[in-house]
């Protein structure tokens, strides 16, 4: 990698900088009295969105400088090189090809010189077989009932992807097929979901790429037990589905070959919606619409492809993210849905961007010379308005914002969204100028305004626009790891923590202390004491 390829080695980036300690002076208010122009400058309306970014805190001097990033940073090359299937995943030599699950299945696309969509094809073909057995009753538990229950067991992308997904379409479901989805490793969801559940109608979806995420693992296993006991092996046959890479994993689980769902290495998981991971939204919202979502992915993708800089929605999203995190330093990104159905949007995005750009190492092996991705975090606008909204308008720390706001809810009466509507309004608006309309002498009620967001706006939230939605933030953090310099597809981070647990198992069953530090050691003999 050259200098010339990386964010703080160009020249634009100086420039950036330059233009950050100007603007210093200015805030968000007096930009827009200076530019009457400036809503239309800063929106855009492509692919079913109108993207509003002329709330941030800069002018047009600095996207033009910020698309010369893009340029001096090779994003155009970056964004080839994904979609064709490079290596793009370099610390594992692998590309990332998510977008080949949306791809058409009659294309062609070589990963090694091998076409790969004809094995896409057979998984998603593999995949609504069983579900269109489902719906249509034809899928029996062991004593021959009908199936009424899915529980999805998996963490991380292999649940939160499908939990996102199924809960934003709810809308769209197709079936009285319950679904259920199990992660923590800490019990409760299990019991409370077996306690709700008739056993021989209930179909277990075990969701793990690896195969071997102990939390997984041992949820599978409680649930299978709990199966065995009264069911046997044939309960097991009938009612075990997988999807994973790991197939010799799941055929020692008990999975029969039918119900085995194949992915690939080159699928990370919290990329992976778009695969038989995406089961339960399938399942839910019935084949057709799954596509129309696989299709929402595919056009955002041709958008990203086709579409100059300028115009390119996810090149706009993630240059903006970085003008924000490396100029104006602001360490913490919000996001915030005007949507009950999008409650789970916050967690989603926080694992895509802090699991793929939570990064301090170069490509090269370099530390990185500038700040990386931003703390995400969020929660369903109206009802963050009474908790940590406070901290948005005056606290000390500035907070970056994404807000998403369909025009119609199929959720609610035209009342209530037109009450949601007008709350991410009132909020976007007093987050960007204050109070300085309405100015309060005291200065404990005083808010100063100047705090950055973006609004997407959209029709409703069908699968089409939530696929592109996901795909657009796919693409987003793709686009600010190039600029970082930073492997996207990796999480080698979580690796430690994963080894060390299997050691304080080991250490914690054990009646002696071992080797271990003393500060340890003084936790583990607590533990001991109180449990004794
Ligand atoms: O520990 C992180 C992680 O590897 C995520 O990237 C992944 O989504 C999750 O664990 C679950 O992994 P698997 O699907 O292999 O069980």
């Amino acid at each position: 990698m050259t200098n010339k390829t990386y964010g703080p080695k160009t020249l634009a980036w100086g420039k950036l900088e330059k233009k950050a300690s100007l603007l210093s002076s200015t805030n968000i208010a007096s930009l827009f009295v200076g530019d009457p122009g400036r809503e239309k400058t800063f929106s855009r309306e492509v692919e079913g969105f109108y993207f509003d970014f002329s709330k941030q805190h800069f002018d047009a001097e600095c996207l033009t400088y910020l698309l010369s990033l893009a340029e001096q940073t090779n994003v155009e090359t970056g964004i080839k090189d994904l979609l064709s299937g490079k290596h793009v995943n370099n610390t594992e030599d692998r590309p990332a090809m998510h977008t080949a699950l949306r791809r058409p299945v009659h294309t062609e696309l070589l990963i090694n010189k091998k076409n790969i969509m004809p094995s896409v094809k057979r998984e998603h073909e593999k995949m609504r077989l069983i579900i269109d057995k489902l719906h249509s009753g034809q899928l029996k538990g062991y004593t021959g009932q009908t199936i009424t229950d899915v529980v999805n067991i998996g963490i991380g992308g292999s649940y939160i992807g499908p939990l996102m997904t199924t809960e934003a379409l709810f809308e769209y479901k197709t079936t009285d097929v319950k679904v259920h989805f199990v992660s923590s490793v800490g019990g409760a969801e299990l019991s409370n979901v077996l306690d709700h559940i008739d056993a021989d109608k209930t179909l277990f979806v075990v969701c793990s790429k690896s195969f071997e995420t102990p939390e997984t693992l041992i949820n599978a296993q409680v649930a299978r037990d709990w199966l065995y006991s009264v069911g046997g092996n044939s309960a097991i046959e009938a009612q075990f589905v997988g999807v994973s890479s790991n197939s010799s994993a799941m055929d020692r689980f008990g999975i029969v070959a039918e119900n085995r769902l194949f992915l690939w290495d080159w699928v990370g998981g919290r990329y992976s919606i778009w695969s038989s991971i995406g089961f339960t939204l399938a399942l839910t919202i019935g084949w057709e619409r799954f596509e129309d979502f696989l299709s929402g992915g595919r056009e955002m993708d041709e958008h990203f492809l086709m579409t100059p800089m300028d115009e390119n929605l996810p090149v706009l999203l993630a240059l903006i993210g970085v003008w924000n995190r490396n100029f104006l330093n602001i360490s913490n990104h919000a996001i915030l849905p005007y949507h009950d159905r999008l409650k789970f949007l916050p967690a989603y995005l926080q694992q895509l961007e802090m699991e793929s750009n939570g990064k301090s190492i170069r490509r090269n092996g370099d530390l990185v010379q500038c700040d990386t991705c931003p703390i995400i975090w969020g929660e369903l606008g109206t009802n963050a308005q009474h908790s940590f909204y406070q901290l948005l308008h005056q606290g000390t720390e500035r907070t970056s914002i994404d807000f998403f706001l369909p025009v119609f809810s199929d959720v609610t009466t035209s009342k209530h969204h037109d009450i949601v509507k007008a709350n991410c309004l009132a909020q976007i608006w007093a987050l960007a100028e204050g109070d300085s309309k309405n100015h309060s002498a005291a200065a404990h009620q005083h808010c100063s305004g100047n705090r950055p967001s973006s609004l997407l706006i959209f029709e409703k939230l069908d699968p089409k626009t939530l696929g592109k939605l996901i795909a657009l933030y796919e693409h987003k953090v793709y686009v600010q790891g190039i600029i970082w310099d930073v492997n996207s597809f990796d999480q080698w981070g979580v690796e430690l923590g994963k080894f060390l647990a299997t050691d304080m198992q080991r250490i914690l069953s054990q009646d002696q202390l071992d080797d271990s530090s003393p500060a340890l050691q003084q936790v583990i003999a607590k533990l001991r004491q109180w449990k004794a």
